[in-house]
């Protein structure tokens, strides 16, 4: 493999484990709060970004790749209000898409078809992850003034069940 593809990939692993970290923190703030539905839902945001991380190292190893894994950052976000968690985390993805978009041009400039193929998943989940977070922000301008809207929100998030990535390696 290009060395510069797979040190991207590498380097990717890293992000998608402080996106887990980032995500358990704001499942942290929420569960501190009592919010315990929006904390379930960031909990299963954190489960699916050590999915991510794992896709890309189980992607490597199967191309030859050796895998580096480097220290993770201290989640670094001061959240205030009840809204700051989720523009957070749209800003954070909308960066992730960003790059993962950098990888796949990386890819495409040294014709790797696969990891270009690879990468189309991402390229779709990061759609959905965007839409998600833009949702959030939507439902809690729309409910997050009237308690009695803002329980049923939490309840409707405490709903929200793990399923494991659809790609399948
Ligand atoms: Fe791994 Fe939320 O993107």
């Amino acid at each position: 493999m290009d060395q510069k593809v797979s040190a991207l990939l590498n380097e990717q692993i890293n992000k998608e484990l402080y996106s887990a970290y980032l995500y358990l923190d704001m499942a942290n703030f929420y569960d501190a709060k009592g919010l315990d539905g929006f904390a379930n839902w960031y909990e299963i945001q954190a489960k699916e970004e050590q999915d991510h991380a794992m896709l890309m190292y189980r992607y490597l190893h199967n191309n030859g790749e050796s895998v580096t894994l480097e220290a993770i950052a201290k989640p670094d976000k001061e959240f205030k209000t009840l809204m700051d968690p989720l523009t957070a985390a749209h800003a954070h993805e909308q960066y992730v898409t960003g790059l993962i978009n950098t990888i796949y041009a990386a890819a495409q400039e040294v014709h790797d078809y696969r990891t270009v193929q690879f990468l189309d998943w991402f390229v779709k989940e990061q759609g959905e992850e965007e839409k998600n977070s833009s949702d959030m922000i939507t439902k809690m301008e729309l409910f997050g003034g009237d308690a009695k809207a803002l329980y049923m929100l939490n309840s409707e998030l405490a709903g929200r069940v793990y399923s494991a990535p659809s790609l399948q390696l």
